[in-house]
């Protein structure tokens, strides 16, 4: 039993090399399109007071009555671990009164989420996000913007084989008429009681129920857009006629479910089609109402979480990992001891240039420093010893097909660009 192996517990995601430079370029590229359309970091806590989630996300939604990982501190105080961002975002920005400055508040993060889901390809119990929160402005062009930046993080990807999908929960007034409806068909059919119990919390969850008879009996159910005020309408419309003018490309799915119960307004979803059946990349929303729920003021607020670990899944599928930009421009090998502190220097002086340089390290043979280069997958080698120091030439050599050609060490840089 002693000196046993440790393992990772059950179903949590972690990147080691060389895995964790396509999870790294993944979430950069996701990331981007935020920060240059301004939006600012918030690292915020990995575990919150329960209640946070119980309010904020709905206890009606299968990851706060299910899939939350909360435990008691020693202070006898119920903390989770963090299921998604947007709840611990608003608490934050409440707590700090960011919402009584510029509005809307525009923030990013990025991070791991916890939920105790039953683990399967693309699904884990410790996953990552990026994201961002828009608070304090109901304008639907900030809605088409929001979306517009997802859809362009996954297009930094290279990505092609996803669609959006959109559609409009509504306003209170439009949630309210609708419900009415559709609690009475759901009455009129004999559901089991525990579907009935859950239709109760939230009656819109049965459009997500797999089963085939309940599939069968919701595709004539009332659908929530027909229901639209007139706001909700026009703010729908708007919303898509500004991703139409950005050449966002969408479908409208009028059955989507969202599985966290803060959303209003606007909703949406990124489907990648060679995923299997955790095929959600990322998905997003307005919600009016959530600032509010947890004793801010009545200020609405949209954002998205993109999945990294099922978009990174999505990259390599399509096959649009830059592999290639992964590995070190140079390798560079001292021939001897003398030539240690040059090759080092010479190192160090090219990365201020830019340029990604990696060194031989220990007393290996020529032969041996030669197979660590290529093993390193540098794209070029550069040997250095005493001659080379003397004539300041040195020969820089293509590893992929072994072309080399001679050029002054003060000049490698221009010459491998
Ligand atoms: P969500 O749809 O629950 O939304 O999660 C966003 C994305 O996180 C999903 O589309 C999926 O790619 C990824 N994801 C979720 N659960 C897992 C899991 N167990 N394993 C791997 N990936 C997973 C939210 O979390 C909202 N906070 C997004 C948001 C921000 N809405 C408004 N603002």
């Amino acid at each position: 039993m002693k000196n046993e192996k440790i393992q990772a517990p059950k179903g949590v995601r972690e990147y080691l090399p060389p895995e964790s430079r396509g999870f790294e370029w993944v979430r950069n590229q996701l990331i981007a399109p935020a920060k240059l359309a301004g939006s600012q970091l918030m690292e915020l806590p990995v575990f919150e007071d329960t209640s946070l989630f119980n309010r904020g996300v709905g206890e009606s939604t299968d990851v706060v009555s299910k899939e939350m990982y909360t435990f008691e501190d020693r202070g006898g105080r119920s903390i989770t671990l963090r299921p998604e961002g947007t709840a611990g975002v608003m608490r934050a920005v409440i707590e700090s009164n960011l919402d009584r400055g510029q509005l809307p508040v525009k923030v990013w993060y990025s991070g791991q989420f916890f939920r105790a889901e039953r683990p399967q390809a693309g699904r884990y119990r410790q996953f990552y996000q990026v994201g961002i929160e828009a608070i304090g402005v109901d304008d639907p062009a900030l809605d088409a913007e929001v979306i517009a930046i997802a859809d362009r993080g996954f297009k930094n990807l290279g990505l092609k084989n996803y669609r959006l999908e959109i559609t409009s929960l509504g306003d209170n007034e439009s949630r309210a008429a609708h419900r009415v409806d559709l609690l009475n068909y759901i009455k009129s059919l004999s559901l089991d009681e525990a579907t009935t119990a859950r239709a109760a919390l939230n009656p819109l969850r049965l459009f997500d129920d797999k089963r085939a008879e309940v599939v069968e009996v919701m595709s004539k159910a009332p659908l929530l857009l027909d229901y639209l005020s007139d706001y909700s309408r026009n703010h729908f419309a708007k919303v898509q006629e500004y991703l139409n003018a950005l050449g966002v490309a969408f479908v409208i799915n009028p059955r989507m479910v969202r599985g966290l119960d803060y959303y209003t307004g606007t909703t949406f979803e990124f489907i990648h089609d060679g995923l299997g059946a955790q095929s959600g990349i990322g998905g997003g929303g307005r919600y009016d109402g959530l600032m509010e729920t947890l004793g801010g003021q009545p200020l609405s607020g949209i954002g998205f979480g993109l999945g990294v670990d099922r978009a990174l899944l999505a990259a390599i599928a399509e096959a649009s990992l830059p592999e290639q930009s992964f590995n070190a421009d140079l390798f560079l090998i001292a021939l001897d001891e003398s030539a240690k502190i040059s090759v080092l220097k010479l190192a160090a002086d090219l990365r201020i240039e830019g340029v990604t340089v990696e060194v031989s390290f220990g007393d290996k043979s020529l032969k041996g420093a030669v197979k660590g280069a290529d093993k390193s997958g540098a794209q070029y080698l550069v040997v250095i010893g005493s001659a080379e120091l003397e004539s300041g030439l040195v020969t820089l050599k293509r590893m992929n097909d072994g072309t080399s050609i001679s050029v002054k060490m003060s000049e490698l840089k221009g010459a491998l660009a």
